[in-house]
Parts: structure tokens; C-alpha cells; sequence
């Protein structure tokens, strides 16, 4: 049976260090550290995230407003906002709520965003440094994951890590952070074939699919780490991950949870990264 991974006890360590460095920056710079959460449209799922994150900044003392924007915005209108949060020097970081409408590139605005207030590493300038391996801005969910590895003394050099899902956000940032560690990194796909045996040569597992219960628990090796960063709703409208938890937690050593896994620590590392912006203006 595995050990459950405890992301909101971890969380509750990460974000006392948070409350401790926001108040030591307040006390020696006078900065309270900002954040700036932009939501287009009305995305249900959205407004539940950006409404944790901004409770999350409340509890550890740090500044959030949020700019919710009609769906039908223009993409210039959205420009215009980005501009204006980049030159507020009370925003130390500012956050663009994606999934964004169809008619907005998505690209463009995540370039427009100041590459020193992209609290979630998306802009490709972070991106780089991410890969060359001097992060400034690591990418909150991939953070989120090495945190909890680390919380937990569970060794990445060395190992087999096998990610399922390429994604900006999670897929390909968590597999270069695994490499820096000095995994032995395979990224998995909807085209990999057959994806169960290279899943099976896992130590530690990353599930970033979307897909309900999509890792089985013949697709895991007897002893894998495995975590889980899907966020799903199964038919009965139960939160579920991408892992079947009852029978993959049999065979693993440490599964994380859904819910109370890998998402508290998403908005951690997203708080993180607002004090470390802010930190570094001073
Ligand atoms: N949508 C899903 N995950 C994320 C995230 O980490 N950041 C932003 N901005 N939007 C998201």
C-alpha cells in the first residue's frame, strides 16, 4: 500500500515560509508583494482557481487584485490591460488565466506579459532559462511536483521518469526539471505506442493527460511514485485525477491524491514565485 504524498501538508510548510518571507520584506523594504489575476469569459473552473489563488494571497498577507474581464474582450483590449500591469509597480506578478477564448492568440499575450512579472514561466524567455537551466520563474504545477518529491526524500537522480502528457504548462517543463535533477526522462504522449510498457518502466510516474482515470494499474510498476495532476470530473461529478487511485495506490510506494495532491501545491509555488518578484525589485 502507498503512502499517500500530503500536498496540503506540504503546502502548509511552503506557505509558512511565504507568510515569514512576505513579512521580512515588508519590515526591511516597506514592498508588499503584488499579484494580478486576469480572467476572460466565464469559465466556471477558472473562476474557482483564480478565487483560491486570490484567497491563498490573502492568508499570506499579499496584495491580489483581479481584472475579469467579458468574453467577448478584444484581443487589443486584453493587450492593453497586460501593458498597463506591467508598468504598476504594486503588480509583482501577473497571471493570465488560460484556458483564454478562441478569438484571443494566446501566444501573443503571454509574450506581452513582462518577462519579470510572469509568475507562471510561460513567457518564452522563461522558458529558456528554464531549459538552459537557470530558471527564474519555474512553472507553478511542475514546481509544485519537485516540492513534494523533495518534501518527501524520494530520490530523482538516477531514475526512470516517465511524464504522460506534453503540455506548456505541465508535460514539458516538469520533464526538464526531472532532467536537471538527472532523471532519465521519457515524455509519453496520445501517439506513444504502446504507451502501457513505457509507463511500466516508470520510477516515478507524472499523469498529465486530462483523462479520468486513464493510468490503470496494470500500467504501473510495482514500487513507482506516481503523481497525479489531473483535475477531472468523473459522471457523478466527483473531483477526479487522471490515476485510478483504489487500485494504483495497491502497487505504488507513494501516489499523490486528487483532490488534495498536486493542486494546493500549484498555488503555492505560484505565491513563491510572486514573493521571489517582488524580492527582486528591491
Ligand atoms: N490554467 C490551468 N493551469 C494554469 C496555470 O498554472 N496558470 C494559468 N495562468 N492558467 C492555468
Amino acid at each position: 500500500m502507498a503512502e499517500i504524498i500530503d500536498g496540503k501538508k506540504v503546502s502548509e510548510h511552503i506557505r509558512s515560509q511565504i507568510a515569514k518571507g512576505v513579512d521580512k520584506l515588508k519590515q526591511e523594504t516597506g514592498i508588499t508583494p503584488g499579484l494580478a489575476a486576469v480572467l476572460v469569459g466565464d469559465d466556471p473552473a477558472s473562476e474557482i482557481y483564480v478565487r483560491n489563488k486570490r484567497r491563498a494571497c490573502s492568508n499570506a498577507s499579499i496584495y491580489s487584485e483581479e481584472h475579469k474581464l467579458p468574453l467577448e474582450t478584444t484581443e487589443q483590449e486584453l493587450l492593453t490591460l497586460v501593458d498597463k500591469l506591467n508598468n504598476d509597480p504594486k503588480i509583482h506578478g501577473i497571471l493570465v488565466q488560460l484556458p483564454l477564448p478562441d478569438h484571443i492568440n494566446v501566444t501573443k499575450i503571454l509574450r506581452a506579459v513582462s518577462p519579470l512579472k510572469d509568475v507562471d514561466g510561460f513567457h518564452p524567455y522563461n522558458v529558456g532559462l528554464l531549459v538552459e537551466g537557470n530558471p527564474r520563474f519555474i512553472p507553478c504545477t511542475p514546481h509544485g511536483i519537485i516540492k513534494m518529491l523533495e518534501f518527501y526524500n524520494i530520490d530523482i537522480s538516477g531514475k526512470q521518469a516517465v511524464v504522460v502528457g506534453r503540455s506548456n504548462i505541465v508535460g514539458k517543463p516538469v520533464s526538464m526539471l526531472l532532467l536537471h535533477r538527472h532523471a532519465t526522462v521519457t515524455v509519453c504522449h496520445s501517439r506513444t505506442k504502446p504507451l502501457d510498457e513505457v509507463t511500466r518502466r516508470a520510477d516515478i510516474l507524472v499523469a498529465a493527460i486530462g483523462r479520468a482515470n486513464f493510468i490503470t494499474a496494470d500500467m504501473v510498476k510495482e514500487g513507482a511514485v506516481v503523481i497525479d495532476v489531473g483535475i477531472n470530473r468523473n459522471e457523478e461529478g466527483k473531483l477526479t485525477g487522471d490515476v485510478d487511485f483504489e487500485a494504483v495506490s495497491q502497487k505504488a510506494s507513494y501516489i499523490t491524491p486528487v483532490p488534495g495532491g498536486v493542486g494546493p501545491m500549484t498555488i503555492s509555488m505560484l505565491l513563491w514565485n510572486t514573493l521571489e518578484s517582488a524580492k527582486s525589485t528591491s
